[in-house]
């Protein structure tokens, strides 16, 4: 069931590298939607079955931690783009005590993976060894992630969790036109496992025909009866197995000794909101406290409206001071001291603040970090990005909230669906650094803490984040977008906090975008045009479809949102309607 009629939404419409899009026009027009209004609880995700089963789970007596476990399994049956069971991701739960917990599912360097394992004899990148095949894997953490949530904060059994992926996997869900036309990506059809479930043996699913996965089926009851199969038991050999004769490097030791762990996540505050987000080896969480925090120094609503010309440009060089340190220091921090008690300083947010020119960007080239803060950083390195993931926000009727963001990294990962078990392999192994001093494609920067080694978590991005007020929960929020994520998150808290917007007007807002390297000011095709040309005219270079994605076609991002009206308790959910196949699910 559709929220809204598809047509209403001949649109932008974003679909990631690697995978074949949809090339609607992006029209100037909004739609202007409300936001979805519920009183006891909220599942807001890319997906109308997996908004539908989370909200099924909390209607049975689930918590949103069951919920999100429905959807997280259910997203892997109908969004196989980026739900998965082969890849890994981030949860964050705030429980209506105020406690928060930090589940970290991201996927590991295999213990056979070496630091210049994507380079030739001549010390050169093998372009797409990292992102198609077996070998872009890294061993996955979704099914230890989501299964580990039910059992140590759902309510429910699992196999009452996993209830409503086994249904949408063996009777199968009607795809849209969008999704169909998703299902043709060539990333697929480089691969016969994938071919044969995805595209039919090249019988290409049409719109309005069911599309079933009795193997993914089957592999989601094995897990339901049994989780540790995945890890332990036949099945880690099944997938070991399949590893092995593509030449992957994951072994059945390597899915033996993957764990989940429990992180304190990052907090800070914003204008008298507090901050929950996402620690390493996530990036996203304290760039984005550096971002707010530089920010928090300026009077934005006073500088004009969302998305004036100058909010945008403030906003901009607080977004390229603190992606400089992205780049510069983080990875994975089991395997590095990372500074981020420095890093989130006031004091550094505002001497970074006091190098911003009012009137015109910094080149980023002559961007000098403030002395006297942060360590030296290791060795500069640069990598690109990639882009499908997805993110989903649950409020339950007790007030736990869970906001939660996984990842194949690429559409469709790797391409490679283990044969027998119906599901994709990520190619999360492209998010590390593969070599020290080689620009790629996107030009992103990263260090040497984020060189590959075995066991080691891949820089990730991804910011699940929740904010409270005086104690009560306010806003779930969370995206996909790769490099784009944390401008588009922090765009979000800026566009709820400092501008008043409606929660559906947030998650609608046109995107923009800066990442320090390349020195480009990214805007999504629908950002208004006076404002860009006051931005041109202030010496920014402005780019309006690059984003880390070159076949775009001029939106990024996916923000599926929940706010809490703070007078009445209502949940607001707002479903980002540059897809058209997604929902905020109530009741
Ligand atoms: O972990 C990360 O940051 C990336 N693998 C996420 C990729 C992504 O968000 C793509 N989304 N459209």
């Amino acid at each position: 069931m559709r929220l809204f009629p598809s047509s209403v939404f001949q649109k932008a419409f974003a679909l990631a590298a690697a995978t074949a899009l949809l090339a609607t026009a992006a029209t100037a027009q909004q739609p202007n939607l409300a936001p979805t209004r519920a009183s006891h609880a909220m599942v807001v995700t890319i997906h109308h079955d997996a908004s539908d089963a989370g909200l099924a789970i909390l209607k049975q007596g689930g918590n949103a931690v069951d919920a999100a476990v429905a959807v997280g399994f259910a997203l892997a049956v109908v969004y196989p783009a980026a739900g998965n069971l082969g890849g890994g991701g981030f949860l964050l739960l705030r429980d209506h005590n105020g406690k928060a917990h930090f589940l970290d599912y991201r996927e590991k360097a295999p213990a056979a993976a070496t630091r210049d394992m994507y380079l030739d004899e001549h010390g050169n990148v093998v372009p797409n060894l990292s992102l198609v095949g077996y070998k872009a894997s890294g061993v996955p953490g979704t099914v230890a992630g989501l299964t580990y949530a039910q059992k140590h904060y759902g309510k429910l059994t699992l196999a009452q969790d996993m209830a409503p992926a086994i249904h949408l996997a063996s009777e199968g869900y009607v795809l849209s036109a969008e999704e169909a036309h998703l299902l043709e990506s060539k990333n697929l059809t480089r691969f016969p496992a994938s071919t044969k479930i995805f595209q039919r043996n090249g019988n290409f699913y049409k719109a309005g025909e069911t599309f079933k996965q009795p193997e993914l089926a089957e592999t989601l009851r094995r897990i339901a009866r049994d989780p540790d199969d995945f890890y332990k038991g036949a099945m880690a050999h099944q997938i070991a197995d399949v590893e092995k004769a593509g030449g992957g490097l994951i072994t059945a030791d390597d899915l033996a000794h993957y764990e989940v762990k429990e992180r304190e996540p990052i907090r800070g505050s914003y204008r008298g909101y507090d901050l929950i987000t996402a620690p390493p080896p996530s990036s996203g969480g304290i760039v984005l406290v550096e971002i707010l925090n530089i920010l928090s120094g300026f009077d934005l609503a006073k500088l004009g409206p969302d998305r004036s010309a100058a909010q945008v440009h403030i906003i901009t060089e607080a977004f390229r001071r603190a992606y400089k340190d992205r780049g510069d220091y983080l990875g994975d921090l089991d395997f590095n001291t990372l500074p981020l008690k420095q890093m989130a300083n006031p004091k550094y947010a505002a001497a970074w603040r006091a190098s911003i020119d009012p009137a015109k960007p910094t080149p980023s080239a002559a961007l000098v970090r403030p002395a006297g803060f942060l360590p030296p950083p290791p060795a500069a390195t640069l990598v690109h990005e990639s882009t499908q993931t997805t993110h989903f926000s649950i409020v339950d009727a007790e007030g736990n909230a869970v906001s939660s963001t996984y990842t194949l990294n690429g559409g469709f990962g790797s391409g490679v669906t283990i044969e027998g078990l119906g599901f994709l392999m990520n190619n999360e192994m492209d998010d590390f650094t593969s070599k020290v001093g080689v620009p790629n494609t996107y030009g992103l920067i990263q260090s040497s803490a984020n060189a590959i080694e075995p066991g080691k978590r891949p820089l990730s991005a991804m910011t699940p984040t929740i904010l409270t007020r005086n104690g009560k929960l306010a806003y779930v929020m969370g995206t996909p977008g790769g490099s784009t994520i944390i401008t588009t998150v922090a765009n979000d808290i800026l566009s709820a906090i400092d501008n008043g917007l409606d929660i559906q007007q947030v998650a609608d807002a046109p995107r923009f975008h800066h990442q320090y390297l390349p020195d480009r000011l990214d805007l999504e095709k629908k950002f208004p045009v006076p404002p860009a040309e006051e931005l041109k005219a202030m010496g920014y270079t402005i780019n309006r479809l690059a984003v880390a994605d070159e076949k775009n076609p001029g939106v990024w991002g996916d923000s599926e949102l929940i706010a809490i009206d703070p007078k009445t308790g209502e949940l607001l959910g707002g479903h980002d309607s540059r897809r058209a196949f997604g929902k905020a699910s109530g009741y």
